[in-house]
Formats: C-alpha cells, sequence, structure tokens
C-alpha cells in the first residue's frame, strides 16, 4: 500500500482520516478525489496545507473515464470509499442524488478500479443498513433491513461491492461505523446541528418523543477504524466499527445544553422524521479481537470536546449557514417549528 485514493475525503470522517495519513504515515501518498458537494468543503484539509504526500482532486466517483485517469495518473493501488450522500432527512426529501452516487456512483468506483487492477478497494459504510434494532447488538452477519433511501442506497453500494469480491476476486473490505460525531461534522447532522443553534439561542427540532437510540461513535476512532480494517482486515469480510456507547436522544440533548450552559426550554418536539428507526445499536467485538481496534474517546470527553471546537471555529461553521443551507432548513424545518409552536 502506497498510493492511496480517498474518496470523499473533503467530507466529515474522509477529512478526519486524510488527516490521519498525511500527519502520521508521510511514506503514504494521499490523493483526495471529492465531487465538493454542499458537503465537500476544502476547509476541512486546510490544516494539510503544504504537505508533500497529500494532492487534492475534484471529481466525481460516477465518471468513469475521471477516475480511471486520476488512478492511473497516480499510480494508485488502494482505494477508501467515503464518498457518498450522507444525511437521511436530506435521502426522504430527495432519494435521487443517493442513488446516483451511493449505487451506481460505487459500482462505477468499482468499475473503474477493476479495471486499472487495484490492490485493495475498501467501502465505508453504516449501521445504518441493519435497520431498526429493537434490542440487543447487530453482528455483521445479521440481515440488511434498511429503512430510509439513504440506507438502502448504503446498503445497495456494500451488495456491489460484495459481488466485485466473488465475481472478479477483487481484494474488498467493507466497514459499518455507528452515529459519528466530532470537528468538522457539516451542521446538519444532530450534534452539529444542535450546538451551532444552541450557540444562538435557537429552537432545537427534537423529532418524535426523543426517544430514539443511537450509537455514538467519535470521528478520530471512526477513522482510526478504517485504518485497521484497510490495513488489517481479511479479504471480503465485513467489520462493525460501533461506539458502543448507546444513549437516547433526549438524554444526548439535555447533555449538550449542560455542557453549553443553555437552558432545556430551548428543546421543541416536533413532527417525527418518516420512516424514523428507533434505534441503533452494533457489537464491534469483531474489530477488537481480530483486528486489535480501540477506542480513545468517552462520548461525554468527547462531546466536550466537540462543543469547544464548534464554539471556537465559528469562522468554519458560519459560512455554512447561509444559501443553500437556508433553504433546506426551510424545508425541513419551518412547518415544523410552526407547527410545534401552535400546539405548545
Ligand atoms: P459527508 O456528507 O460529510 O461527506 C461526504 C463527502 O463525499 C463530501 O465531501 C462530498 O463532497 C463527497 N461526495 C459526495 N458525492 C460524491 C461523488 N459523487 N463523487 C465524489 N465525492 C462525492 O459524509 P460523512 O459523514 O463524512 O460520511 C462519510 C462516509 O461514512 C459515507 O459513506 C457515510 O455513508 C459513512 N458513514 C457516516 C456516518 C456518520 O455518522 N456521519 C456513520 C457511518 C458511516
Ligand atoms: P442524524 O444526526 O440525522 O443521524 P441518523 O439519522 O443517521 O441517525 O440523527 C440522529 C438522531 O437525531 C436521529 O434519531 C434523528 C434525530 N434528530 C432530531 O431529533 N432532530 C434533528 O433535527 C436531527 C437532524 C436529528
Amino acid at each position: 500500500m502506497k498510493n492511496i485514493l480517498v474518496t470523499g475525503g473533503a467530507g466529515f470522517i474522509g477529512s478526519a482520516f486524510v488527516r490521519l495519513i498525511v500527519n502520521d504515515y508521510p511514506n503514504y501518498h494521499i490523493v483526495t478525489f471529492d465531487k465538493l458537494t454542499y458537503a465537500g468543503n476544502l476547509d476541512n484539509l486546510q490544516p494539510l496545507k503544504g504537505a508533500q504526500n497529500h494532492t487534492f482532486v475534484q471529481g466525481d466517483i460516477a465518471d468513469l473515464e475521471g477516475v480511471r485517469g486520476v488512478l492511473e495518473e497516480h499510480d494508485i493501488d488502494t482505494v477508501v470509499n467515503f464518498a457518498a450522500e450522507s444525511h437521511v432527512d436530506r435521502s426522504i426529501l430527495d432519494p435521487e442524488a443517493f442513488i446516483r452516487t451511493d449505487v451506481f456512483g460505487v459500482y462505477r468506483l468499482l468499475e473503474a478500479a477493476h479495471q486499472h487492477g487495484i490492490g485493495r478497494f475498501m467501502q465505508v459504510s453504516t449501521d445504518e443498513v441493519y435497520g431498526d434494532v429493537e434490542s440487543g447488538f447487530s453482528t455483521e452477519d445479521d440481515n440488511f433491513l434498511p429503512n430510509s433511501p439513504y440506507a438502502a442506497s448504503k446498503a445497495s453500494g456494500e451488495l456491489m461491492v460484495r459481488s466485485y469480491h466473488v465475481t472478479y476476486g477483487m481484494d474488498t473490505v467493507t466497514s459499518r461505523g455507528s452515529n459519528t460525531y466530532g470537528p468538522y461534522q457539516y451542521p446538519e447532522k444532530l450534534i452539529p446541528f444542535f450546538i451551532t443553534e444552541a450557540a444562538d439561542d435557537r429552537s432545537l427540532p427534537v423529532y418524535g418523543d426523543g426517544m430514539q437510540v443511537r450509537d455514538w461513535l467519535h470521528v478520530d476512532d471512526h477513522a482510526s477504524g478504517v485504518l485497521k480494517v484497510l490495513e488489517n482486515g481479511k479479504s471480503g469480510e465485513v467489520y462493525n466499527i460501533a461506539g458502543e456507547d448507546i444513549r437516547h436522544n433526549i438524554d444526548v440533548i439535555k447533555l449538550l445544553l449542560d455542557i453549553m450552559d443553555k437552558p432545556q426550554s430551548l428543546i421543541k418536539y416536533v413532527r417525527d422524521r418518516e420512516g424514523h428507526d428507533r434505534r441503533y445499536a452494533m457489537s464491534a467485538q469483531k474489530a477488537e479481537k481480530e483486528l486489535g481496534w480501540e477506542r480513545q474517546h468517552t462520548f461525554e470527553a468527547g462531546l466536550k470536546q466537540t462543543v469547544q471546537w464548534y464554539l471556537d471555529n465559528e469562522w468554519w461553521w458560519r459560512k455554512i449557514k447561509t444559501g443553500e443551507y437556508l433553504e433546506y432548513y426551510k424545508k425541513q424545518y419551518a412547518e415544523r417549528l410552526a407547527q410545534a409552536e401552535s400546539t405548545s
């Protein structure tokens, strides 16, 4: 492994992975390949300015010729695919973009990698492919029962990866990460959205009763898990990268408000997300036992660090919360919040 193509490397988790490798593994050359959608952000790679072992290329994983060109030009031997449309609520408003990137894009990336004769191909996937887990903890052999268009598109992408391993003998590995939080996360997902809204004393729209359960993982632990799977995972295998710290949404939100010293009166219960999965919970035993992966962050410490990062880096998120973001906010929340106000 020498020259690694990291697709989606200008996003939240991809950029944490790129920063980790570029800083700690000077012998690897990283090419970040990213379409720079609304969620892609070169500011996420700003700490790497001037690094000798990093190159950025703008492009779409669904563009076969574009990907082939980059694979050849940089003599790529390894692909790690983070590129995706990644937000469940947007997938409910507009599923098509998810099919285009998370399914068709993955196929095109696999095909380009196959034609190029790639060494290893890694797919970064999600616990959402397991669907709603009423009790217990998902393990890698559990069935797929995806419920949102996002989850269904990620499950489909994974199956394409599996097919290239079985059919063409491609060396592939897949990780399934749980809900990830930390610095540089686009402020539409629960934690960064609520931190940046609470910072301005704005209402926090909690879907349904707030009793849904998610399994929280710090972004640097997610990045180190992806690296472990990439370096040591067995070909054709899947590994859960789980925080193994499951919490009700409302407890997370109250903890956040406590850390920020903000009142609970900011909480507004709004109409639930359609098809909302009640509970995600995964076991990380396989990655821990077989790969020796260990988490470094507890949720309390990680959340405090994340809050502090957003408070210290308003330059990063204030310019995001304009333009297209406000259009999305209006579509997703305006009616929900108005309805909540009128019934309270
Ligand atoms: P993100 O939305 O922050 O970043 C996605 C990146 O992919 C952006 O930089 C975007 O510009 C890029 N991209 C989108 N379409 C592209 C295309 N067609 N070609 C090239 N680049 C494209 O997402 P994230 O939260 O960093 O998630 C990264 C990966 O991890 C995704 O595959 C996601 O499904 C998976 N994942 C995320 C979480 C989470 O909690 N955020 C949890 C588990 C797994
Ligand atoms: P999110 O960060 O969108 O991640 P995912 O849907 O992938 O789990 O949401 C995390 C949880 O928080 C999920 O149960 C939905 C809930 N949520 C809200 O209650 N209000 C919000 O405004 C958002 C964005 C999420």
